[in-house]
């Protein structure tokens, strides 16, 4: 059985220490009360500190929104995986956001999985196809393609330990969330076949695959009840107080 898991992506948003913690005072214990779910906070790097502090008493994760693949060097403005390993658990890894402005690639995503597992960070891998490449059918393709690319040269040890988030591109931030069977299709044929050709059936049905893109607090439920979504990666909804309620329906399903 695969444990389900929402994660917050904070984005660039709440940023200043006194706005993050205002804001995790008033989630914390909630959050952390909700059984059968893991939950996971991803605040910007500026309050990664603040924020392991203020949930240090609860079992809320806490992951990075990025870092780089090395462990340290002439890399400025970067993070590194030595310097996130101990502060939180996780990493998100190849958001789109990220692969449109900041030059992720396949390759560079792929570095980065393998940096954060030998730290004992968990990459949440993000994959999703734009709204071009969904309309001419070229979705299976695509997805299939960065599925693979992301996990080259991994243990399959190592590659049930990911966590994969399919995010299509046309539905983030845009209010207009993917159908719940249709996430459902891409997760288990697209995504999971991907897993499988190379690591075998046992590490495909092990991974955690989140759906993420426009889930909120009145979506999250249908998406639950799909058998290969795992949870979700939210955006916009992870910055208001009834993130508590998305969680709570989410532990509900
Ligand atoms: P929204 O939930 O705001 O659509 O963002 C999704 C996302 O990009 C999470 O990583």
């Amino acid at each position: 059985m695969r444990q389900p898991i929402i994660a917050g992506n904070w984005k660039m948003h709440l940023g200043r220490v006194d706005e993050a913690l205002a804001f995790v005072r008033r989630i914390r214990y909630q959050l952390n009360g909700i059984e059968g779910v893991d939950r996971v906070l991803c605040p910007p790097f500026t309050v990664l500190a603040s924020v392991a502090e203020a949930i240090r008493p609860t079992r809320i994760g806490l992951g990075a929104q990025t870092m780089h693949w090395e462990e340290q060097g002439a890399h400025t403005g970067e993070i590194s995986p030595m310097a996130l390993a101990g502060l939180c658990q996780y990493v998100i890894l190849g958001h789109s956001e990220r692969r449109a402005a900041n030059n992720e690639s396949d390759d560079s995503v792929n570095r980065k999985v393998h940096a954060a597992l030998a730290h004992d960070l968990t990459p949440i891998i993000c994959v999703g196809e734009d709204l071009a490449q969904n309309e001419a059918g070229q979705t299976h393709e695509f997805i299939g393609g960065q599925v693979r690319a992301a996990l080259a040269g991994l243990t399959v040890e190592q590659a049930a330990q990911c966590i994969i988030a399919y995010e299509p591109l046309w539905a983030i931030g845009t209010g207009k969330a993917a159908t719940p069977a249709d996430a459902n299709r891409v997760i288990g044929l697209t995504i999971r076949g991907a897993i499988a050709e190379t690591f075998g059936e046992a590490t495909a049905q092990a991974v955690r695959v989140q759906y993420g893109g426009s889930v909120n607090a009145e979506n999250i439920a249908a998406f639950m009840t799909m058998p290969e979504v795992d949870g979700a990666l939210v955006g916009g909804a992870s910055l208001k107080l009834d993130f508590v309620e998305l969680v709570q329906r989410a532990a509900s399903v």
